[in-house]
């Protein structure tokens, strides 16, 4: 099936039978076909079931060679129990088939779907399957477009799944339409937070934007440093004060085709940081490269709101974000500087190093222009959110409880956890300032995550619903799960602020 994606994604086809070099097969464990292997199974595979290999446990993938010429070969991999088996699992499958495949070189794979699926409602199929094709396609990203040897000359050319069930066509194209729609989404957003800052400047970022609006159909408005000094986000235009490289706001607005009454208004604003020396405060040198990707949240956005716009969400969404380079220089705003905000209030900034929430803050305060029913924002925030949630679920903010409910279902959906922290009006006693109305840090490393949520809380208005999510754990270097890279962009919770963003 040919896609308009921006990524050339391995083609994906569909049918009854295929014509290739390897078939992939999936059993659950503790199933009576499993320990049958039914009689057409090639007699490899009836070996490893009978003699207690292969029992169709979670994570075992065995890939038999074909012996004649004229034998493909097969892969049998287990999904474990069906009454534990979720979608994740179903990721994860996708994940190990996919780096078996090219490990074993596979050039035309089929994929029996039917063992995947079977004893599945439509509903859970509707998540099995397009979780396990995310699996599948997210561990085989690659970002080697500096690299003179690509490794892609032995590279999967299609893949073909392979069911019985002929009423499933249409059912089975949308599901593969939408699944490589967020494939191709969360690529984008893994691509834009890798890419080096030497290339990824707040220009380049906001040409690309401009460029993907206009094939999508989205609206967007790019600010330069002029612009936004007369919009009087000077908070935002600090940061970027010591950099040679000009700042840049761009806004993305997404109006849905069919104007629903109940649709509702959801802005998305993101951390654009290109790259984050700590500026005068400047980082120790130690791991400084990965600050290359202070850009994740506003990747994060850009990536989910596209996402939401091409599997047409009947929400409008407006999507602001924020892109400065933080450097030292003679320019560079220093500690102890007193800064005036878009909505007023006075920073001094005590450590230039806490950047984050000074381009989010007037960031935050633009989008109350949109008048939008819901503000969400996400960053590389603080180093101190890995500290105290390790690695598996990022920090959620809120100042509404249904807005938590909706993030919280939205993360049932796809499966990418975020775990509630408190924000509690006295944690500000900690940032008051002698000379200003606040200031962007605290001398005290403890409870760093909350501080800085605490921080942007300043900027929203009365009665304005608003969540933020600190994702500095989670946004690089996540390989302990198959499908995400070892080394370099995640692409987590694009799938989740899509999702809310469709749903709100
Ligand atoms: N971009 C960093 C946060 C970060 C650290 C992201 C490690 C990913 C990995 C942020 O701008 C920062 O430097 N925060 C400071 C805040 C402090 C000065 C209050 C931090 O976390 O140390
Ligand atoms: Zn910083
Ligand atoms: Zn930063």
């Amino acid at each position: 099936m040919k896609s308009d994606t921006i990524h050339s994604l391995t083609p994906l086809h569909f049918g009854k039978s295929f014509e290739g070099d390897t078939l992939a097969h999936f059993y659950f464990q503790n199933d009576k076909k499993t320990a049958a292997l039914h009689g057409e199974t090639p007699t490899e595979i009836q070996d490893l079931a009978k003699n207690g290999t292969f029992t169709g446990a979670a994570k075992s993938v065995f890939f038999v060679r074909g012996s004649y010429i004229d034998q493909i070969n097969l892969i049998i991999a287990g999904l474990g129990t069906k009454k534990d088996f979720t979608p994740e699992k179903a990721r994860l499958t996708g994940a190990m088939v996919a780096n078996r495949v090219s490990l074993e070189k596979v050039k035309s794979l089929g994929i029996n779907i039917d063992g995947l699926l079977k004893g599945s409602s439509k509903a859970m199929a509707e998540s099995i399957l397009p979780a396990f094709l995310e699996g599948f396609y997210l561990s085989q990203y690659t970002f080697d477009k500096y690299k003179s040897q690509k490794n892609g000359n032995q590279k999967l050319e299609s893949i073909h799944l392979v069911s019985e069930d002929r009423r499933n066509e249409a059912w089975l194209k949308k599901i593969i339409h939408d699944s490589l729609i967020t494939i191709d989404c969360i690529f984008l957003t893994r691509d834009f937070s890798n890419e080096p800052s030497n290339h990824g400047t707040p220009e380049f970022y906001a040409n690309e934007i401009s460029k993907l609006c206009k094939t999508y159909g989205l609206k967007c408005k790019v600010m330069g440093e002029a612009e936004a000094r007369k919009e009087k986000m000077e908070l935002f235009l600090c940061v970027g004060a010591g950099s040679d490289r000009e700042s840049k706001v761009v806004i993305m607005e997404y109006t849905p085709k069919t104007g629903a009454k109940s649709a509702n208004h959801v802005s998305l604003v993101g951390k654009g940081v290109t790259f984050d020396s700590g500026g005068i405060s400047l980082k120790p040198g130690m791991r400084m490269e990965d600050m290359k990707h202070d850009m994740t949240g506003s990747a994060t956005m850009v990536g989910a709101t596209l996402m939401a716009a091409r599997l047409g969400s009947k929400n409008k969404i407006t999507t602001i974000l924020v892109f400065a380079e933080n450097m030292p220089s003679g320019k560079a705003t220093q500690p102890g500087n007193i800064i005036k905000a878009r909505n007023g209030k006075t920073v001094e900034i005590i450590n230039t190093d806490a950047e984050g929430r000074l381009v989010l803050g007037d960031a935050l305060d633009l989008a109350h222009d949109y008048e939008p029913d819901v503000i969400v924002d996400t960053a590389t925030l603080t180093g101190a959110c890995s500290v105290a949630l390790g690695k598996l679920a990022s920090a959620l903010f809120t100042n509404d409880d249904k807005v938590s409910k909706a993030l919280m279902k939205s993360t049932e959906a796809t499966e990418e956890a975020l775990w509630q922290l408190p924000l509690w009006d006295e944690y500000f006693e900690d940032i008051k300032s002698n000379y200003a109305d606040m200031m962007n840090s605290a001398n005290d490393s403890n409870g760093g995550t909350i501080r800085g949520a605490i921080f942007l809380k300043q900027f929203i208005k009365p009665g304005m619903k608003w969540a933020h999510i600190d994702l500095a754990n989670r946004a690089y270097d996540q390989g302990y799960l198959p499908y995400n890279p070892r080394k370099g962009s995640s692409g987590v919770y694009v799938r989740t602020f899509a999702h809310f963003a469709m749903n709100y």
